[in-house]
């Protein structure tokens, strides 16, 4: 089965147009060549209350398996969206994070500034990505060995282990 996604690309400047977005197009790209489904893509500001309203109601209407942010996770002043993951989710799933920081440090020392959170709600995956179109890329390779069975999981589908 298809794993139906949305993606968010949280981003001020992508927001107001100051900037266009590739890493939301990229991701809506390189989901579909791994065979899944993107039924949203969206961008919205680094602002919290506006990041949280979208993951509750994306989440809420059980129609998505997995949410993808990406951007607003490292140290700087604006940067929220983990934040306002840990703010909606109900159970955390550190080993998703942990694998994303472990793995990217071998890219870049760079990669543990993200501070990315991965949890669920309800029967969604939320997942907080770098934003640059170079951790996208990265970090959905590293996603490759679990993201199916950890869906699969979610969903209640895997009976036998
Ligand atoms: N992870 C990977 N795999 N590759 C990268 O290039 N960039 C890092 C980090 N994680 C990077 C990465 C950098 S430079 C920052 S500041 C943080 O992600 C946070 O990025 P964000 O604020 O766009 O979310």
């Amino acid at each position: 089965m298809p794993i139906r996604c949305a993606v968010i690309t949280v981003s001020d400047k992508g927001f107001s147009g100051e900037r266009e977005d590739t890493s939301g197009p990229l991701l809506k790209q390189l989901l579909q060549e791994r065979g899944h489904e993107v039924v949203i893509l969206e961008v919205v500001p680094d602002d919290r209350a506006t990041i949280e309203e979208r993951l509750r109601t994306i989440a809420d209407k059980g129609r998505v398996d997995l949410v993808i942010t990406n951007g607003g996770t490292g140290p700087a002043p604006r940067d929220v969206t983990p934040e306002a993951t840990l703010a909606v989710i109900e159970k955390e799933m550190p080993g998703i994070t942990e694998l994303l920081r472990a793995e990217s440090y071998k890219k870049t020392p760079h990669g543990v500034l993200s501070r990315g959170r991965a949890g669920i709600r309800r029967s969604t995956l939320i997942i907080n990505l770098p934003g640059s179109p170079k951790a996208v890329k990265e970090c959905l390779v590293f996603l490759d060995p679990v993201l199916p069975h950890a869906i699969e999981l979610i969903k209640g589908e895997f009976g036998e282990h």
